[in-house]
């Protein structure tokens, strides 16, 4: 991961590909080891996918997994999904729980540009997040309070849907725009779709079901990363 001194004037981020497992799609009933299976993956930071059954439909995990994940694997990069409603009241919960990076989202029901404030005064990396929908400029008054920005590539809530190609002009507008920024894509990412992204300038990928399907992770996020440094020369 790269540098971040959140919190201070400079957001130092580098330009890597990253490859970021999604916890959604673990086995629940072995959590310990499935954060385990992911680090020894080589895994470049751990997606944790935090739903407030308000903002999107459905409900999945709290600050406590968060802890759980710092616990079992205090050196991987905890990066922190936030899909609710009211970010801005968790801010502090999921910062002491041990998140690196708390993205919020930029449709969230709150003051989008104190709440990234908030989140980079307690040292954590802060990232804001679209929806399929969504018209990318909306983002751009909150780049400079971003470490990294996030579009999701489908309507979020759940695990396992396929890919909107609809999104990829929204990247590549982004990458145009602000070329040295950490962009991240996430929803439906397989090894066909994260090299789509990576050639419209996306440079990090979550993947929940398909990594966790893989007999060899760390054989997948290999090919993932290789995959995606090919493509993503071109930006
Ligand atoms: C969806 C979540 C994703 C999800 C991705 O709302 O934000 O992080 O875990 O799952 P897959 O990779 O299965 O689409
Ligand atoms: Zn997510």
């Amino acid at each position: 991961m790269g540098l971040c001194k959140c919190g201070s004037s400079s957001i130092l981020v580098s330009m890597n590909v990253q490859i970021l497992p999604s916890l959604l799609a673990a086995d629940f009933g072995r959590l310990a080891d499935e954060i385990r299976r992911v680090a020894d993956a080589g895994a470049d930071a751990l997606h944790l996918d935090i739903m407030d059954a308000h903002f999107v439909p459905n409900l999945s995990f709290g600050p406590d997994v968060v802890e759980l994940c710092r616990r079992v694997c205090p050196s991987l990069f905890r990066d922190v999904h936030l899909m609710m409603t009211r970010p801005d009241l968790y801010v502090d919960r999921f910062a002491d729980a041990g998140a690196d990076a708390l993205l919020i989202h930029v449709e969230a029901d709150c003051d989008v540009w104190e709440t990234l404030r908030a989140i980079g005064q307690r040292g954590v990396r802060p990232g804001l997040v679209s929806r399929p929908q969504t018209p990318v400029e909306v983002l751009y008054p909150y780049l400079p309070l971003c470490g990294e920005v996030l579009f999701m590539t489908v309507n979020p809530g759940y695990g396992g849907q396929a890919f909107m190609p609809e999104v990829l002009p929204k990247i590549k507008a982004l990458r145009a725009h602000t070329p040295a920024l950490n962009i991240m894509v996430d929803g439906g990412i397989n090894f066909e779709t994260s090299a789509l992204c990576a050639e419209h300038g996306a440079n990090q990928f979550v993947a929940g079901s398909f990594m966790f399907q893989q007999p060899d992770m760390g054989e997948a996020v290999r090919r993932m990363r290789d995959l995606c440094e090919k493509q993503g020369n071109g930006f």
